[in-house]
This record gives structure tokens, C-alpha cells and sequence, in this order.
């Protein structure tokens, strides 16, 4: 139906925004896929020395995701978890950079919070213990990206639990570069120099 469809196109447009991309050039700092790994995420913006810009993309990256989830709550109970799918499928797959988005970590976050919060903690908590320990973003992103639909499960929230499930599975795709170079033993620590 109608309001569903402006859902889904809402929260994708929302999602598809590449604060990434557009920090770090109204930053003066390049084009951001021109640097390091290529992608957009805040990872990779923090690879052009620009601090500040990697915590604003972090911050915008999930807050846009976020605020999909809330704006829908708000005017369209019920219609939450397509929000959350939409904005999430909107930074994976942006049609402003021709479909090719971030790698989802940040979104998912998020949407995660907005959506159900302790999946969302779940995620945090993963997300800074694994890269405190290893200092590989990477590694901390898909970990924590298993935890919301784990809690999610645990308590019987079915609808989340799905489309978390598809959020993983999205994230772990995303990172098929990633995974390559970590069984390869050259996926640069963060501070580190980029992958080639
Ligand atoms: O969130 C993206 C991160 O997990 C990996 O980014 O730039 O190291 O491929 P990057």
C-alpha cells in the first residue's frame, strides 16, 4: 500500500545519504574512494587523518539510520522494520554513487538502537570489546553485526530477528574484501597504513 511504499522510498533516500563522501570533500580532504580501502565508511575517512570528520561520519552514518526508524515510529507504528531494512539497504546501496554504498556497520548500529535498543547495546558492546582487543575495524563491524539478531532471537521478536538476520548477511558480503585480506594476515590495523 501507499504508505508503506513512502516508507520504503523515505528511508532508503535517508540511508543513501554518503556523509562519508561528502564530509571529507567539503572537509578539502579528497575523494574518499580514491582513498585507502575506497569505501565511504568513517574506517576508511579516518585513513585521511581527519579525526573529526571519521566521528561525524560514524555519528551521521547511524544517525541517519536511526532517525529513519524514529520518524516511522512516529507517523507509521508498525512500519518501523521497514524502515530500518530500507535506510540500511540505502547506504549499502546508494543510487547517488551508482548502488555503490558502505559496508553497513555504522547503519546497522543505528537502526539496531532505534529499533530494538538492547540489540543495539549488544552490537556496541561487540563492536568496542572485539576492536579493542584486535584494533581491526573490520573484525569489530561483523562481529557486533551477529549480536542484534542473536538478542533479537532470545526474545522472541521475530520480525526483528529477520530482518537483522539480513543485515548480517548484507555486512558480511560487504566485507568480502576484508575477510580475504584478514585470512591473509594484511587487513591493516586502524591507525595503520591502507590496504593496497
Ligand atoms: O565499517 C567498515 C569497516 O568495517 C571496514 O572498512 O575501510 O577498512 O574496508 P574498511
Amino acid at each position: 500500500n501507499i504508505a508503506t511504499a513512502i516508507v520504503l522510498i523515505g528511508s532508503y533516500l535517508l540511508g543513501s545519504i554518503p556523509f562519508g563522501v561528502l564530509l571529507t570533500r567539503w572537509g578539502g580532504a579528497g575523494d574518499l574512494r580514491q582513498i585507502g580501502s575506497g569505501n565511504i565508511g568513517a574506517t576508511n575517512v579516518l585513513r585521511t587523518g581527519r579525526k573529526g570528520l571519521a566521528a561525524a561520519t560514524l555519528l551521521l552514518d547511524g544517525a541517519k539510520g536511526a532517525v529513519a526508524v524514529l520518524i516511522v515510529r512516529h507517523f507509521a507504528p508498525g512500519l518501523e522494520v521497514y524502515a530500518a531494512g530500507a535506510s540500511f539497504l540505502g547506504h549499502l546501496y546508494p543510487v547517488w554513487l551508482g548502488f555503490k554504498g558502505g559496508k553497513g556497520v555504522a547503519t546497522m548500529l543505528g537502526v539496531s538502537l532505534a529499533l530494538y535498543w538492547p540489540a543495539g547495546l549488544a552490537f556496541a558492546i561487540v563492536w568496542i570489546g572485539m576492536f579493542a582487543i584486535t584494533r581491526i575495524s573490520s573484525l569489530g563491524g561483523m562481529s557486533a553485526s551477529i549480536a542484534p539478531p542473536v538478542v533479537a532471537a532470545m526474545v522472541g521478536r521475530s520480525d526483528e530477528v529477520l530482518v537483522f538476520l539480513g543485515m548480517t548477511l548484507l555486512v558480511l558480503i560487504k566485507h568480502r574484501e576484508n575477510i580475504s585480506r584478514l585470512l591473509a594476515g594484511t587487513e591493516p590495523r586502524s591507525g595503520g597504513k591502507k590496504p593496497e
